[in-house]
C-alpha cells in the first residue's frame, strides 16, 4: 500500500485525531524537581548560571516545596551544601547535616511530597571529588563505607528514596546492605548507573560548589563516547539491587536511554542536567527560542527515547505554568 491510498497527513488534519494518535505524553507524576539546600544561608539566593533556580535555606526550601506541591509537583531530589567541607566529606553522614535537616523539615511540613536524596560526597569534600582521595587517586573501596553511612543517615532522616551519584564500583550493594540491616529494606535505590563525565554539569558545580580542586572526574564517571559500557554499568547496578536506574545527562544521550529501555525491565530515569537547562534559558532570554515549546519538545524526546522518570530543573515552571495541561 502506498500513495495515494496511504496518506500520512490524514491523521494530522484534525487536532482531536492528532491527540488520539499521539504516542508520547508528559505527566507531572513523572517529573522530579532538583533543589539545592545550603547550610548557614538565610532566605534564598539565585544561581547565576541557572536563571530561575535558587539555593535555599531549610526554611525557604520548605516554602518552595509547598509551592511546588500546590502546583502539582510530586517529587523532589535534594542536594545539600554544607558550611564546612573536609577531606572525607563527613558532613554527608552527619545526623544533623544539611540534607538530613532538610529531609526532616520536609517530611514534617510537606509530607505529601516524595523526597529523594542525592547521595554523593563531592559537595562535602574539601577537594571536590566523589570519594576518598590518596595523592591524585580517588579510592573506590574505602569510599563505599562512607557512602553506606550517608545512605543510612539519609534514610534515618526520612528520605523516601536514595539516589547514589558517585559512580564508585559496588556502591549499590553496599547501600542496599546497610539499609536492609537497619530496617530500611522498603526504601528504593535509584542509581545514577550510566553517568558520563560531562561538561554539561558545569552550572551545577557552581550551584553546589563541587568543582574538583584538581583533575577531573574521568577516573570514575563514564567516557561520553561509550554506550555499550553504559549497559554493563546498568546491568551491574541492577544485580546489586538498584530499583530504578538513571542515564545522565539526558538530551545528548538519548541513544543510551533507548538502549537501556530495550535491554532492561526496571524503570528508567534520565537527568536533564544543569547545562541542558542553562542552554535553553540563555537562548530563551535572548528571544532566540520559544522556551515552553522547546522544553516540552526536549522532555517529550527524553520520554520517547524510553525514560519514564525525568529529573529536570524545568519541572517547577512546567507545573506552575500549567505547561502539561490542555
Ligand atoms: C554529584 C552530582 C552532579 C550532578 C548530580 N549529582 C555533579 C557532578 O557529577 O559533577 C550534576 C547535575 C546537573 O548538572 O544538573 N556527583
Amino acid at each position: 500500500m502506498k500513495f495515494p491510498t496511504v496518506r500520512m497527513r490524514r491523521l494530522r488534519e484534525n487536532i482531536l485525531v492528532r491527540n488520539l494518535v499521539r504516542e508520547t505524553r508528559l505527566s507531572l507524576d513523572e517529573l522530579v524537581m532538583p533543589l539545592f539546600v545550603v547550610e548557614g544561608l538565610s532566605g534564598k539566593e539565585p544561581i547565576k548560571s541557572m536563571p530561575g533556580q535558587f539555593r535555599y535555606s531549610v526554611k525557604e526550601l520548605v516554602r518552595e516545596c509547598k509551592r511546588l506541591s500546590d502546583a502539582g509537583i510530586k517529587s523532589v531530589v535534594l542536594f545539600g551544601i554544607p558550611e564546612r567541607k573536609d577531606e572525607k566529606g563527613s558532613g554527608a553522614w552527619d545526623a544533623k547535616g544539611i540534607v538530613q535537616q532538610a529531609v526532616q523539615a520536609l517530611k514534617k511540613s510537606v509530607p505529601q511530597i516524595l523526597v529523594i536524596t542525592d547521595l554523593c560526597l563531592c559537595e562535602y569534600t574539601s577537594h571536590g571529588h566523589c570519594g576518598i582521595v590518596s595523592g591524585e587517586r580517588i579510592l573506590n573501596d574505602p569510599t563505599l563505607e562512607l557512602l553506606a553511612e550517608t545512605a543510612l543517615s539519609q534514610a534515618s532522616a526520612g528520605a523516601d528514596m536514595i539516589a547514589p551519584s558517585d559512580m564508585m564500583d559496588g556502591r549499590v550493594e553496599a547501600i542496599r546492605q546497610i539499609l536492609d540491616q537497619n530496617g530500611f529494606e522498603h526504601i528504593p535505590i535509584m542509581s545514577y548507573a550510566a553517568k558520563h563525565a560531562s561538561a554539561f554539569y558545569g552550572p551545577f558545580r557552581d550551584a553546589a560548589e563541587s568543582t574538583p580542586r584538581f583533575g577531573d572526574r574521568r577516573s570514575y564517571q563514564m567516557d561520553p563516547g561509550n554506550s555499550r559500557e553504559a549497559l554493563r554499568e546498568i546491568e551491574l547496578d541492577i544485580a546489586e539491587g538498584a530499583d530504578i536506574i538513571m542515564v545522565k545527562p539526558a538530551l545528548a544521550y538519548l541513544d543510551v536511554i533507548l538502549a537501556a529501555r530495550q535491554n532492561f525491565k526496571v524503570p528508567i530515569a534520565a537527568y536533564n542536567v544543569s547545562g541542558e537547562y542553562a542552554m535553553v534559558k540563555a537562548a530563551a532570554a535572548k528571544g532566540w527560542l520559544d522556551e515552553k515549546r522547546v522544553v516540552l519538545e526536549i522532555l517529550t524526546a527524553i520520554k520517547r527515547a524510553g525514560a519514564q522518570i525525568i529529573l529536570t530543573y524545568h519541572a517547577g515552571q512546567a507545573a506552575s505554568g500549567r505547561w502539561l495541561e490542555k
